[in-house]
């Protein structure tokens, strides 16, 4: 009887002091609760990025490799999500372009929610999707935590592009541009026939105008620009000019088309062989 009050009273006492000590730690306790709670969305939102989202946005993020059920390689029809333009600094370049005065949350779900264009589909019941918003929620965790000490480390190297394109072009360590490498590239490498459709037929234009003219009207679009010039600007930065017409209506403004200047200064020579395959130089 003793020995249990003994021992009864000691383990009062041992919990109290433990109780006590987790009572001191409480704001460190709340910390890992909100780590604990963000990881399993994040580890949900990969499940749903791997089933929904992957196809288009590539398994990586990066809408580099995109795999159809199969397995077998196609275009990716979305743009990169896995990129700093998007996801580095309170207010990313992406969304000063997209002129968005919300959280990067927000932008990214909001986009998640409710689909854009023709190509990206909407998400949340709200608005007729297959997602919860707690789905929608996990998600766009997901596709945050891609922000990276790393990803948004100042590259080492930024390709400074001429401002004119004869000037790129003629350049020592750009080759002749090779067309047939150009349409790999602008089929699946940068995936701009999901946007722009493929050059022989005009009606394969979904979102962005149909490039198959673009020989004859490039040069007409800006005063002062040949076709080349106007495609490796349309190119690099595309709200230098917008457009007038898509295939669904006005162009929007700002352009929903990412800029290609920081993805494509990694491997310059793709721009003069999309350049050859679009121009037919
Ligand atoms: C059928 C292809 C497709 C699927 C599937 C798809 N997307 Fe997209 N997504 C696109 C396209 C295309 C765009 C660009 C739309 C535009 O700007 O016109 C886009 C744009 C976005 C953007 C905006 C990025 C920016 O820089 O503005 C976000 C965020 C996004 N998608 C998230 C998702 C998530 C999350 C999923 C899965 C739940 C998903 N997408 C599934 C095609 C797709
Ligand atoms: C997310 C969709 C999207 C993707 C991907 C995309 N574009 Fe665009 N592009 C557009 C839209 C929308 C416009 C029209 C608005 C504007 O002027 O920016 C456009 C405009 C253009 C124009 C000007 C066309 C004209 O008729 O004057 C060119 C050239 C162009 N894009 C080339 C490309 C190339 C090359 C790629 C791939 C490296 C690409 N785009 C990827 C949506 C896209």
């Amino acid at each position: 009887m003793q020995v249990k009050i003994i021992i009864g009273t000691i383990a009062f006492m041992l919990t109290m002091i433990i109780m006590g000590f987790a009572a001191l730690r409480e704001p460190a306790r709340m910390g890992q609760f909100t780590d604990i709670r963000e990881g399993r969305q994040v580890a949900v939102g990969a499940k749903i990025y791997k089933d929904q989202c992957a196809t288009c946005h590539g398994e990586e993020g990066r809408a580099e490799t995109c795999t159809d059920a199969g397995g077998n390689p196609i275009g990716c029809q979305g743009i990169p999500l896995n990129h700093a333009p998007l996801l580095c600094g309170d207010t990313s370049t992406r969304m000063e372009t997209m002129g968005w005065d919300g959280t990067k949350f927000d932008f990214i779900k909001v986009v998640t929610a409710a689909g854009r264009g023709p190509i990206m589909p909407t998400w949340s019941e709200r608005y007729g999707g297959p997602m919860r918003d707690d789905q929608v929620e996990d998600v766009t965790m997901f596709v945050l935590n891609w922000e990276t000490e790393e990803l948004c480390a100042e590259p080492e190297f930024v390709y400074e592009w001429p401002e004119l394109a004869e000037d790129f072009l003629a350049q020592d360590d750009i080759e002749e541009g090779d067309p047939e490498r150009g349409v790999e590239l602008y089929d699946i490498g940068y995936g701009c026939t999901s946007c722009h459709g493929n050059l022989a037929d005009p009606t394969s234009a979904l979102v962005g105008p149909w490039l198959g003219e673009l020989p004859e009207i490039g040069g007409t679009r800006v005063e002062g620009q040949d076709a080349l010039q106007y495609t490796y600007e349309s190119i690099l930065y595309p709200n230098a000019y917008i457009v007038a017409e898509c295939p669904t209506g006005p162009c929007a403004s700002p352009s929903t088309m990412p800029a290609f200047d920081l993805r494509m200064g990694e491997n310059p020579q793709d721009m003069a062989d999309i350049l050859a395959y679009l121009l037919n130089r």
